[in-house]
């Protein structure tokens, strides 16, 4: 029988740099509550929001994310042309194809590097994490870029009181590669189409555009939320999966330094640390104060500006969890580049 070659494999993966790009445009929720008839307090209360950002309509989502991505690659130490995949989670690139990880790709240098976009929303960063690490231990790719990235601003109806406070843009970016240690655990993640509708685009094209019996409707199709069964599958069936990341990993909460999730509400986040019984030491990210919720680029985004304060270190082990529209959730561990 002839056996054919195969590809050498990597014993670990890890991230070996991370890199974000925060929108230029501060908006306080003082600028959001008139047309929604809400007030800085109940957002606050809420969600845990002050303020949000939104991209300038130069900063698009090719912009953000090659911004993120060479802050990424150098704090990786890796050159653009030594990339072998990139993976952009987006929502809302608003292009049906090509992907735009193509573009980003070649504005990078990557030298024709396979690239693809995954729409897995709020989870799609930690979804290309769990990829990008199967793709190097397997021996695909060397070296893999994942970005997280969304420009919300463009598909919120800033008139809608259940989305209009929460959404906003930006970018974050990780190089993933191979490592002499375990620096990414096995992922927990899943999705639960019975709750498909719960978040999600309002219409589609077809109807956008309509037909000669039924006229479209010509307006952008908004996201839309039903926040209040979302809040309450994240709070309660997130820390469960949140454990199981734990337990996949090998540790327990008490060996966790950093807790990264999905930035969508600051009670969903205070509810999860509460079921885990966090211990006091667990630095947890609290970035949607002022950036608001990012979807894919929350995670990077918030780990990121840990790294940048310092409590995230180098060789920490931090806890990422994300979750939302399908609904669909992804959950790891990784050591802090
Ligand atoms: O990132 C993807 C995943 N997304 C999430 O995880 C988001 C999950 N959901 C949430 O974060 C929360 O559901 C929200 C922050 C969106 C809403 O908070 P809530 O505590 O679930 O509020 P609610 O929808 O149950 O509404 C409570 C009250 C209602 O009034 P009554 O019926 O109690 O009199 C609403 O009419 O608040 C009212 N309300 C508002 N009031 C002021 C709803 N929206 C607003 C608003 N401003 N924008």
């Amino acid at each position: 029988m002839i056996v054919m070659s195969s590809t050498p494999t990597a014993p670990h993966a890890a991230i070996l740099g991370i890199g974000s790009y925060r929108a230029s445009i501060e908006v306080p929720n003082a600028e959001i509550v008139d047309a929604i008839d809400s007030s800085d307090e109940w957002i606050q209360q809420r969600s845990g929001i002050r303020a949000r950002r939104f991209a300038s309509p130069e900063e698009t989502i090719q912009v953000m994310s090659v911004g993120a991505a060479r802050k990424a690659l150098e704090h990786a130490g890796v050159e653009a042309v030594d990339i072998d995949c990139v993976i952009v989670a987006t929502v809302s690139h608003l292009m049906q194809t090509p992907a735009i990880a193509t573009a980003i790709a070649h504005e990078l240098g990557t030298d024709k590097a396979p690239a693809f976009d995954i729409s897995a929303a709020c989870a799609g960063f930690c979804h290309g994490i769990a990829l990008a690490s199967d793709l190097v231990r397997g021996g695909t790719a060397g070296k893999v870029l994942v970005i997280g990235v969304e420009r919300l601003s463009d598909i919120t109806d800033l008139t809608d009181r259940g989305t209009a406070f929460i959404f906003a843009d930006g970018a974050g970016a990780a190089v993933v590669g191979a490592s002499d240690r375990p620096g990414i655990s096995p992922v927990v993640w899943g999705s639960d189409g019975e709750q498909f509708d719960l978040i999600r685009q309002r219409e589609d094209w077809r109807d956008v555009v309509g037909s000669d019996e039924h006229p479209g409707s010509g307006v952008m199709p908004h996201l839309t939320m039903q926040g209040n069964p979302v809040f309450r599958w994240a709070s309660f069936t997130m820390a469960k999966v949140a454990n199981e990341a734990l337990a996949k990993a090998g540790i327990t909460a008490d060996d966790l330094d950093v807790f990264v999730p999905h930035q969508a509400n600051m009670r969903i986040i205070d509810a999860m640390a509460r079921s885990m019984k966090l211990p006091e030491h667990v630095r947890i990210a609290r970035d949607i104060a002022e950036q608001g919720n990012t979807s894919a680029a929350s995670i990077p985004l918030a780990l990121d500006a840990m790294i940048a304060s310092g409590e995230a270190r180098s060789g920490d082990l931090a806890l990422l969890i994300a979750f939302g529209a399908g609904l669909a959730y992804a959950a790891q561990v990784v050591v802090v580049p």
